[in-house]
């Protein structure tokens, strides 16, 4: 959730902290700061609550220094305030420490440390970190820090400077992301390969568990009892204008308009027309493998577990196996029965998501098989995983997610392909799944175009403070990711119900003041469907149609957004893109932040 980023070389450290700072904002962004080792032994500490921009207005002219650390913050002890941004120091200013993730038993090391006579300065857990190194007394930082480490529990990603010790920074990792950036004579660190492309395109990524200590010329990586590991570096595969804003007003209008091209990666050299079937060799497991599975659970949170009941209607009808999805972040906590028959699929933009993750370890414990759904190349859930399919989405900026989501579809797609052709799928059904699939980026382009219309209804449905979204089987998840993709930028309450539940309770909300957004699709429930919508209609209650040209609406007059008509199976994926432009434009309409929405983060790396 929170950004970290690192610098030691030849080059002044601050300029580089803030523009690190700045590519990681969309991690969190409630306050943020950095410390430059100045001349002298001096550390320069500076902290401000919101944006790097204020970080970087508050900074004197001449901050000079070719080693620091940095920080952007997602409060997780304390509010947003000056003492409670990071960087944290120990009280004689020497150490400073930068953190991502939650330190658990941090309340007991606060007390210790009061109790020690420490002056704690702050609300936060990171804190603690600075003291403790500070008071270890070990001969070398590398053993200040792997003491101080010893004695946290919980989650970390820590970069640490010592004013005594300029010429290195120590880094360790256990659950949070961390990254070694390589360059010339010069090194970075990061919690994201986003604030890392403009300078190198090699990096090595910490493996939980992991220590480094980093100087401008290299890097050494080690474990808690200081056994030296192997870290070789890999190539960046993005490229730094992926991560610019390309002329777009947001993020989030620029991901939305990539779509067609992210779906035309995710699916290249995968398709094989001819025997009707998906080519998916990173998943790791033979047809034999894929036949022996007689269930399949799908674990993501948020609108990535929406998309994951996508998927598992998808696998339900093309390869007949039962398919459910369930929130990851539940998951653990009800002591999950893990069966060997059963594939688990953990699905994630980020691939850093703390509960996915933690659900992906629960599964391994316990001996299942789990592949992953994740779009960022080499993260945690990633390398966690049996083996997985990438989803090829390219990086994703915007807190609210929209490409990676539809290539989560679409790669769900892909998955009950191969499930389904080693059991009962026809090899004329697979080439019919596989011909609706080449034809979705057109397709979405088509619905692109109308931006302008479904931006006016966008004007309406902002007008509202409540609104329903509603749908049936292949249509209620699209009505969940629907609503959550509007409340997440616009902050309007909205809320997802199973059209066919409305009458057992929700229904007594429908008056003038609430609107429903329903999803018709042109399938065997359409005429319930409909029905359902009388029923609003004659109380009053306004809706709007997400539905396709051939749905005959009769008497009932209402307005709607066409989406082109796919293969039913494949329905969800086009009726979502209408709810991303909904979405976008009633936050634009609201003047809102559409990229950094109050209270959330792009990635959600603690619990
Ligand atoms: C989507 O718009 C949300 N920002 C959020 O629900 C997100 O999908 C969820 O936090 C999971 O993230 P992940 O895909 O990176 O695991």
């Amino acid at each position: 959730m929170c950004g970290i980023v690192g610098y030691i070389g030849g080059q002044n450290a601050a300029p580089i902290l803030l523009e690190g700072l700045t590519r990681l904002e969309y991690r969190g962004y409630d306050s943020a700061g950095i410390a430059v080792l100045g001349p002298k032994d001096t550390t320069q500490v500076h902290r401000v609550v919101g944006r790097v921009r204020n970080l970087t207005a508050a900074l004197p002219k001449r901050l000079t220094g070719k080693v620091g650390i940095g920080h952007t913050r997602w409060a997780t002890h304390g509010p947003a305030s000056e003492d409670n941004a990071h960087p944290h120091t120990s009280e004689d200013g020497r150490i400073s420490v930068v953190h991502n993730g939650i330190i658990d038993n941090a309340d007991a090391l606060r007390a210790q440390l009061a109790d020690a006579g420490v002056k704690l300065t702050s609300e936060t857990d990171t804190e603690v970190l600075a003291h403790l190194i500070a008071r270890s007394g070990a001969d070398t930082l590398e053993d200040a820090v792997v003491e101080a480490v010893s004695r946290i529990t919980g989650t970390y990603a820590i970069a640490v400077t010592d004013s005594a010790h300029p010429d290195r920074l120590v880094i360790a990792r256990n659950g949070s992301p961390l990254i070694i950036g390589v360059g010339e004579r010069e090194m970075f660190v990061a919690s994201d390969l986003a604030a890392l492309v403009r300078h190198t395109s090699q990096v090595a990524h910490l493996d939980d568990g992991e220590f480094a200590t980093v100087f401008a010329t290299g890097y050494r990586t080690f474990t808690v009892d200081e056994s030296d590991t192997t870290k070789p570096t890999t190539e960046i595969d993005i490229a730094a204008e992926d991560l610019d804003l390309g002329g777009f007003p947001h993020y989030m209008a620029k991901e939305i308009q990539e779509q067609p091209e992210s779906i035309e990666r995710i699916i290249r050299g995968r398709l094989d027309h001819r025997f009707g079937v998906a080519r998916l060799d990173g998943l790791n497991l033979t047809p034999r493998e894929l036949r022996g599975f007689s269930r399949v659970k799908i674990l993501g949170c948020g609108s990535a577990y929406y998309v994951g009941q996508i998927g598992a209607t998808m696998i339900e009808e093309l390869a007949r196996i039962p398919a459910d999805a369930e929130a990851a972040s539940e998951f653990r906590y009800r002591n999950p029965i893990i069966e060997a028959d059963t594939l688990y699929i953990a699905v994630s933009q980020s691939g850093e998501t703390i509960d996915t993750a933690f659900a992906v370890e629960e599964i391994k414990r316990k001996g299942g098989r789990v592949v992953g759904l994740v779009n960022v190349v080499g993260s945690t859930i990633a390398r966690a995983c049996d083996g997985g399919v990438y989803l090829h989405a390219g990086p994703e900026i915007a807190v609210a997610s929209t490409k990676a989501l539809t290539n989560m579809a679409v790669g769900f797609a892909l998955i009950a392909l191969s499930l389904g052709r080693v059991r009962d799928l026809s090899n004329a059904d697979g080439q019919r799944i596989i011909a609706a699939i080449r034809a979705l980026p057109d397709q979405i382009r088509t619905i692109l175009a109308a931006e302008g219309e479904i931006a006016e209804h966008a004007k309406v449905a902002a007008s509202a403070n409540s609104l329903f979204f509603i749908g049936r089987v292949r249509g209620f998840p699209v009505a969940r990711e629907g609503a959550q993709k509007f409340k997440e930028i616009s902050y309007r309450h909205a809320e997802a119900y199973q059209t066919s539940e409305l009458k057992h309770g929700p229904l007594a909300l429908i008056d003038e003041s609430l609107p429903t957004v329903a999803i018709v699709p042109a399938d065997e429930l359409a005429d319930r469907n409909l029905a359902a919508m009388q029923q609003i209609r004659a109380r009053g209650g306004a809706v709007l149609a997400v539905t396709h040209e051939d749905v005959d609406f009769g008497e009932l007059d209402v307005p709607r957004i066409v989406v082109p008509r796919t293969e039913p199976e494949l329905d969800p994926i086009l009726l979502t893109i209408p709810l991303q432009l909904l979405a976008y434009h009633a936050a634009l309409t609201l003047g809102y932040d559409i990229d950094k929405p109050r209270n959330l983060a792009k990635s959600v790396t603690v619990e």
